[in-house]
């Protein structure tokens, strides 16, 4: 006899200073598109996108978070349930990365994970088609290996790597589950 699976549905939050490009790597990533005009996200924003991994069928819910409203916390009904956070920054702002660290912070604060010390983060560095970059793959990589996240780096604009910080976000929000 063969037991069908429950369907799973992921929760991933995108989080991270305004401007470094979350809404372009969500919507690169799900619907395969990208514009140069920008457009604040107001609230948040969610897509959801179907993989396999493993033979099984995961949905990914996307959530994509103002970054302008960092500490008007929608913060707990936001965050909780959520599976992977991917914190997201722009490879020519330093201080888009130094940003990392409140957003992690606050994320774990409001979100209240169970196991915080083993709840998965991405960081993923955008805009690499650009030439003035201010923050190196080491550099990034360095602080990642510090609090125990995985780094991917890439260009929504450019269509270069935005479905493998994916793919390992929902690998690591599985085990969440
Ligand atoms: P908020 O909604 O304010 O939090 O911003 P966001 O992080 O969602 O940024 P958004 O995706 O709206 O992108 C901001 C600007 O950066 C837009 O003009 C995009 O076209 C541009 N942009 C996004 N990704 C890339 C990229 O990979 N390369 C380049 N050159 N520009 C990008």
């Amino acid at each position: 006899m063969s037991f069908k699976k429950e369907p799973v549905t992921l929760k991933i939050i995108l989080i991270g200073d305004s401007g470094v490009g979350k809404s372009s790597v969500m919507n690169r990533y799900v619907n395969h598109r990208f514009t140069n005009m920008y457009r604040a996200t107001i609230g948040t924003d969610f897509l959801s996108k179907t993989v396999t991994i493993d033979k099984d069928t995961v949905t990914l819910q996307i959530w994509d978070t103002a970054g302008s409203e960092r500490f008007q916390s929608l913060g707990p009904l936001l965050y909780r349930e959520a599976h992977c956070c991917m914190l997201v920054f722009d490879v020519t702002s330093k201080a888009s990365f130094s940003a990392l660290d409140v957003w992690r912070k606050e994320f774990l604060f409001q979100a209240e994970p169970q196991d915080p010390a083993d709840f998965p983060f991405i960081v993923v560095g955008n805009k690499t088609d650009l030439s003035d970059r201010e923050v190196s793959r080491g550099k990034a990589l360095q602080w990642c290996e510090e609090i125990g996240a995985e780094y991917f780096e890439g260009s929504a604009k450019e269509d270069l790597d935005v479905e493998k910080p994916f793919l390992r976000a929902a690998l690591s929000g599985l085990r969440q589950v």
